[in-house]
């Protein structure tokens, strides 16, 4: 099949997963409105063409937290990553590393930290949940930060889990789910073979790292339902500023009051995300609040936004919108699971030409100076 783009990507890997896979990753949370109002909004989002302006020597670089970054776009953190390709997290990071630009390596990813910083050739980013095993947090921060890693993201919109209503239907959970899931493998030999197989082991290496067993997938459900804290509020957080010494990311505004509150908080940067549709049915489009959070926190803290990023262009429309980087989810996942590390690479270098073209037809010569004067009226 022919690939030109993210979405030829996810059709290539909804033929390649056992569905429980794919329909956990392309999944939302309850009648997947927001899920689609992300992609929905933001490629409804119009740009200023502008002409004869000269931008030939493009700069696509950034600087974020004292490192730089050859482009605009970040890998997110997406639990289970190693499920979709064999060792997933570390052919990401090779990815990323390779394109230079940040990795973010999930608490439920299924490689340990060591194993996936082990194959960085630049420090990983580590996300953090809002877990009730505050030795648990203690325990993996520290781990994070021996290995290198002085970027925290840390997801606050995760307090109870969405209702994923496909998972259900799908086998990643709900009645027999363990019996499914082998008889869709055994119907998907290429992912049997090179992640069933090849791709052990399948626990989730960071718990594991922590509790010293094994932890499987049928663990990653119970885990991520027993741990998430719903009483959590932003005071009970004040230990984990002043523990962790490195920048910090919250990972989950929709709101500018609530990201005055993570600056006053002392986050150095935020990710204006509603978990990619996965947590509130109904709540906003990222595209649709990240302008009126960047009127009340832009210039204090860097802003990352992601929500229905499938195209260099929407990338653009990010940054047009306010955003400082975008963080790329199911779209470097679908190309993990079509082609691993080289689907990663091929699927950075697509966007990067989008931006490119784009910052020529709009006529800006850097990533700084893309902003809602590129916005069409
Ligand atoms: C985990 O973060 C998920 O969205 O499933």
């Amino acid at each position: 099949m022919i690939i030109s783009s993210a979405t030829d990507f996810r059709q290539a890997a909804r033929r390649r997963l056992p569905p429980f896979l794919f329909h956990y990753l392309d999944g939302g949370a309850g009648a997947e409105q927001t899920l689609r109002s992300n992609v929905d909004d933001l490629q409804a989002i119009r740009l200023r063409q502008r002409v004869l302006r000269g931008s030939e020597q493009l700069d696509l670089g950034v600087q974020w937290f004292g490192e730089g970054y050859s482009l605009p776009i970040a890998l997110a953190p997406v639990g289970l990553t190693g499920m979709y390709a064999r060792r997933g997290e570390v052919q990401a990071v090779r990815a990323a590393c390779h394109r230079n630009i940040p990795f973010i390596q999930s608490t439920v990813s299924v490689c340990p930290l060591a194993e996936v910083a082990a194959q960085a050739a630049h420090p990983i980013w580590f996300q953090l949940y809002v877990l009730k095993d505050r030795g648990f947090m203690r325990d993996v921060m520290r781990r994070a930060w021996e290995l290198g890693s002085r970027t925290l993201v840390f997801t606050v919109d995760m307090p109870v889990p969405g209702a994923r209503y496909r998972d259900a239907h799908s086998g990643m959970s709900g009645p027999n789910a363990p019996l499914r899931r082998m008889l869709q493998a055994a119907l998907h030999p290429r992912w049997a073979w090179d992640v069933g197989l090849f791709g052990r082991p399948h626990d989730l290496g960071n718990i594991t790292a922590y509790r010293g067993s094994a932890t499987g997938l049928a663990d990653y459900i119970g885990w991520l339902g027993a741990n998430f804290d719903p009483g959590i509020a932003w005071p009970d957080l004040q230990w984990i500023r002043d523990e962790w010494q490195g920048k910090l990311v919250i990972k989950g505004i929709l709101d500018p009051e609530d990201a005055r509150d993570a600056l006053a908080f002392g986050a150095d940067g935020i990710v204006v995300s509603n978990h990619g549709g996965r947590q509130l049915d109904g709540a906003p489009s990222s595209a649709s609040v990240l302008p009126a959070i960047a009127a009340a926190v832009q210039g204090q803290m860097t802003i990352f936004a992601d929500g229905g990023v499938r195209t260099g262009t929407d990338v653009f429309r990010m940054l047009a919108l306010g955003a400082d980087g975008v963080l790329l989810g199911r779209a470097f996942v679908y190309a993990l699971a079509t082609q691993g590390q080289a689907g990663v690479e091929r699927l950075l270098q697509i966007m990067e030409k989008d931006l490119r073209t784009n910052m020529v037809l709009t006529g800006v010569r850097s990533v700084s100076e893309i902003g809602p004067h590129l916005l069409a009226a």
